[in-house]
């Protein structure tokens, strides 16, 4: 028995924020961030919004997509460092806002590569059988985690959130395969101290400076190119598949130039490769199942293709997962 995604859901905070409303009170331009990012605006949570009334607008959408109703869920699995509290964890607070019960619900925290390690997880837990209908989300609100006056960083986050429901199934169909690494000695690469959506854009109130995101872009930037290549290659190989023969690739959509550098070492046309930064910025956890859902809108993904999904994020965590649609 393997896993199949049947529907996928997005939603986004109300607020768009472009480059040029960026540049009215940071030293930065539109040009700045077009050329080195690809982001031309972002969605940010406002104060009096909830990310978990987010998470549930996706969920819900992905659900009835699949014509399913949340109390038919055996699982919800959360990839999210955003949970406003410690406990209970994100998957419960959205359960609850479903108006879901009993099912089991947890959050994975693995920042930018959140959902693809949830995903993972969802279909081992299926396959070994303890699930048949499994809801798994990306969600994140890093805005409310930079310092707003640290252009290096500020200008590339986003907030929002990504479903998939999937259900178990036999056959040839569904996730082929993941491969899941990390790297705790890059820790101080990509950190925060505390995590938690906590003062919005729009807020008087400002985080401590020392619980703002901590970067080293450049260092980076390397980092991810070579690490997304390598578990792409890995997960390929594992599930006996050609990369040539991948028809599209999802990826994080954390730098249009990471992601064109990753398609060019994979050795893949640009008709193949899925990018949406342009108008979210980097979402995080919720990178990847929004541009999928995006991709299955614009009609990007046929019945039977081959679909690479892949990230790297914060920790340092990176992965991949394959499917045969
Ligand atoms: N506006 C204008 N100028 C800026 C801005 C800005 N927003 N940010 C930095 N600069 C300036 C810098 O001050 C620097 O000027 P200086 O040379 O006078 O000091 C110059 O631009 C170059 O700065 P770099 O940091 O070297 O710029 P780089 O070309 O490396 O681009 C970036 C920075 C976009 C962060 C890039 O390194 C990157 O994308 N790294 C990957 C980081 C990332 O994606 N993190 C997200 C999470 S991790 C992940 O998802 C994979």
């Amino acid at each position: 028995m393997g896993s199949r995604i049947v529907a996928t859901g997005r939603a986004l905070p109300r607020t768009a924020v472009t480059n040029q409303d960026l540049a009215r009170f940071m030293d930065t331009s539109d040009e700045w961030i077009r050329s080195r990012t690809g982001i031309g605006q972002r969605y940010t949570l406002r104060s009096g919004e909830s990310l978990v009334d987010i998470a549930a607008d996706a969920s819900r959408i992905a659900l009835s997509r699949a014509g399913l109703k949340p109390a038919d869920l055996d699982a919800i699995m959360v990839g999210t460092v955003s949970s406003e509290y410690s406990f209970p964890s994100f998957a419960c607070q959205l359960q609850n806002a479903l108006g879901a019960d009993s099912s089991a619900a947890f959050d994975l925290a693995a920042a930018c590569s959140g959902f693809v390690y949830a995903l993972s997880m969802a279909d081992a837990t299926m396959r070994i059988g303890d699930f048949q209908r499994v809801l798994v989300v990306g969600t994140d609100a890093l805005s409310t985690f930079v310092d707003w006056s640290d252009r290096r960083t500020a200008v590339l986050f986003g907030d929002g959130a990504g479903a998939a429901v999937l259900v178990s199934e036999p056959g040839d169909r569904g996730v082929l395969g993941s491969v899941l690494r990390a790297s705790g000695k890059h820790w101080e690469l990509l950190s925060c101290r505390t995590s938690g959506v906590r003062s919005p854009l729009d807020s008087e109130v400002r985080r401590d400076r020392e619980e703002t995101i901590k970067m080293k872009g450049p260092e980076l930037f390397k980092i991810a190119v070579k690490s997304m290549e390598e578990v792409s290659r890995q997960v390929a190989a594992r599930a006996g598949v050609r990369i040539e023969d991948v028809n599209l690739v999802v990826g994080h959509q954390a730098n249009r130039r990471i992601i064109s550098a990753v398609a060019e070492r994979l050795g893949l046309p640009e008709e193949k490769i899925f990018i949406n930064i342009e108008r979210y910025g980097n979402t995080s956890a919720a990178s990847v199942p929004i541009a999928l859902d995006e991709a299955l809108e614009q009609g990007r993904i046929r019945d039977r293709d081959l679909v690479m999904l892949n990230a790297c994020g914060g920790g340092l965590t990176w992965g991949a997962n394959l499917l045969r649609w």
